[in-house]
């Protein structure tokens, strides 16, 4: 799609959300596979990794996210004095969902000793039964940086096998969640999307199944694969991952052509995130994201170790 045209913003719109992030002294976050429009108006649009930075050292009292809860729950950890407001309280992770903190209790008894490292695609209460977290841009890090031997992954089988695969020398048990979004990948439709553009990169993110992640040629987070896409001398890329990503790829390489599955990958949480819900969350400063106190030290705990590990 030689050319790409970002979508166009209202000017009326954009000056009132100027406006009212300049009132409320906030800034706009967003994921990546949020819609192009919420890319256009965020200040920064991230991996995990890179959100979670992002909130840790803004000097903004209010903090709008545009993602699904448990990134706005990571943020109100790292920055309990300010506001965290997530822009559409309906947009929850299901990955997160397949792991509760009872299930994972109960688990680590059968486990003594055996340290928990936590996706951070998970609630805070999980977050606080574990011992570090990580995201796809640093889990490979977060292992290596674990004396123990063998180690529990939670929530995403995927992910933790990919690991496995790349440090062989642990022992990494697996959690059996994973991301219905990246689950819908069909290999034959890959698989044939390879064959007729035999020049294209393939490109995926490590929640995709191991299947399919034998047919990448790089596998990485979402900022990963976008930095991939700008780097990479080819002018052709097969993209598998959440079709959010294809907005900064198109914008920042405009000349290079990106194809995707005839299955469309759309996470529908991130998606709820609407322009008319920045705007409501500046207005309202609400729905406010806050950890409750019991639970915020050790879930803090295990996301400050995962922000001590350098990033790969
Ligand atoms: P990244 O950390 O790579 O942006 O991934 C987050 C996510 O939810 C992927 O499904
Ligand atoms: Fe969760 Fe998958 Fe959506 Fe990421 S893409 S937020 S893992 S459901």
């Amino acid at each position: 799609m030689p050319g790409y045209a970002p979508p166009a913003i209202p000017e009326d719109l954009r000056a009132r959300i100027e406006k009212l992030v300049k009132e409320r002294q906030a800034v706009i976050l967003s994921h990546y596979y949020c819609k192009p429009e919420i890319h256009e108006v965020a200040h920064f649009v991230g991996d995990s990794l890179g959100l979670s930075q992002e909130a840790a050292k803004t000097s903004a009292k209010v903090i709008i996210f545009c993602g699904v809860h448990f990134m706005a729950e990571t943020a109100s950890l790292l920055c309990p004095e300010k506001t965290v407001i997530l822009a559409n309280i309906e947009a929850g992770c299901p990955m997160a969902d397949m792991i509760e903190p009872k299930a994972l209790a109960e688990r680590k008894k059968e486990l003594p000793g055996v340290p928990v490292l936590t996706y951070v695609n998970s609630s805070a209460a999980v977050k606080a039964l574990s011992d570090i977290c990580c995201t796809s841009a640093n889990a490979v890090a977060v292992l290596r940086s674990l004396s123990a031997k063998r180690i529990l992954f939670t929530p995403d089988r995927n992910l933790a096998r990919r690991i496995q695969s790349l440090v062989p020398e642990k022992e990494v048990l697996t959690w059996p969640g994973f991301c219905p979004t990246h689950h819908r990948l069909n290999l034959a439709e890959v698989q044939e999307l390879k064959e007729t553009h035999p020049d294209a990169a393939v490109l995926a993110h490590p929640e995709c199944q191991s299947k399919i992640l034998a047919e990448a040629d790089f596998i990485g987070s979402t900022s990963g694969l976008i930095k991939r896409a700008g780097d990479n001398p080819k002018e052709k890329f097969i993209v598998l991952t959440e079709e959010g990503v294809l907005h900064p790829m198109r914008k920042m390489n405009p000349l290079k052509t990106f194809l995707t599955p005839k299955t469309a990958m759309i996470c529908p949480n991130m998606k709820k995130n609407s322009l008319d819900n920045v705007v409501s969350a500046l207005e309202t400063l609400s729905p406010v994201i806050k950890v409750s106190e019991d639970i915020r030290a050790d879930a803090l705990r295990a996301v400050d170790r995962m922000m001590a590990v350098p990033r790969d």
